[in-house]
């Protein structure tokens, strides 16, 4: 089948496009930067914030795998971005044929009031009361996402990092979630998934600034307010262990 990957040059979205060549999957990986993150696959410039390029990136394309980002932490600007962007991808994709639109989702977002995760339960309705059948599923942060939070939250050698519980997973491990589904039929809300235990987000930050070779202050930030409050509760956690899926943060690292 063949299957755009929007944000295909992304931290997960170039292990979906990298799990759906193994498959034997024609891939097209749909970015503003336009690269891919293999030569096998075809790269193409999209621009999901206007719609520059998406028809054309879209022609003879049967499963759609959603994993583009925006960089906000405004609930207004999350919220206006995920909806424009995801009502231009469903139209755009009914338009196309496409079959079937798989949605990569955060857990907790309903749980914890974010401005970003008010972005995306806008992106998961659109998604879902969409004209083309969707599937969404949630996953916690990634074995990556401290890594990313220390390039975001830099302020000269201080690194500032949300003291957040954590039960991250690879994101390598999403991507063959991302594939599965997108193999399948759609089914609307999917089980979540997470990584295989829990973490304290600054503990991973500091073991990946030390694997970097780098140095400088790291100092935990404490959520404020209703958000702090749900993820010190555990809201952004995956409990059943069903929804489990290795490797652990440190056999990751190590590797
Ligand atoms: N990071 C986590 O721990 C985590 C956990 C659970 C779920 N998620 C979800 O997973 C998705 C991907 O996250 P990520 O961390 O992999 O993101 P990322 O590494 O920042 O990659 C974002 C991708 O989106 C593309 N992109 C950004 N703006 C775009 C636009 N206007 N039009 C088209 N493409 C655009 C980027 O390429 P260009 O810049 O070249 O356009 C890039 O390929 C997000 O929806 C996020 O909410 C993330």
């Amino acid at each position: 089948m063949r299957i755009l990957v929007t944000g295909g040059t992304g931290v997960v979205g170039r292990h979906v496009v990298l799990t759906a060549l193994a498959r034997g999957h024609e891939v097209v990986a749909a970015s503003r930067g336009g690269g891919s993150p293999d030569p096998r696959a075809t790269g193409r410039r999209v621009d999901l914030g206007t719609g520059d390029g998406l028809a054309a990136a879209l022609d003879g394309v049967d499963t759609v795998i959603d994993c583009a980002h925006v960089q906000t932490t405004n609930a207004a600007k999350a919220v206006r971005w995920f909806t424009e962007a995801t009502t231009r991808l469903t139209n755009a994709a009914k338009a196309a044929g496409v079959r079937h639109l798989v949605v990569l989702s955060i857990v907790g977002i309903d749980r914890i009031p974010l401005g970003y995760y008010k972005g995306k339960l806008a992106q998961e309705k659109v998604a879902l009361e969409g004209p083309v059948p969707a599937t969404v599923v949630r996953a916690t942060q990634f074995h990556e996402f401290a890594g990313q939070m220390l390039d975001r939250m830099r302020l000269g050698p201080v690194h500032l990092m949300p003291a957040m519980r954590v039960q991250p997973i690879a994101a390598a491990e999403v991507a063959t979630a991302l594939v599965d589904l997108a193999e399948g039929p759609a089914t609307g809300r999917a089980d979540d998934i997470g990584g295989p235990s829990e973490e304290y987000l600054p503990d991973l930050a500091r073991a990946v600034l030390k694997k970097r070779g780098g140095r400088g202050l790291l100092i935990p930030l404490p959520i404020p307010g209703a958000a702090g409050r749900a993820g010190r509760a555990g809201a952004g956690l995956v409990p059943d262990p069903s929804g489990q899926r290795g490797p652990s943060f440190a056999d990751w690292l190590a590797h």
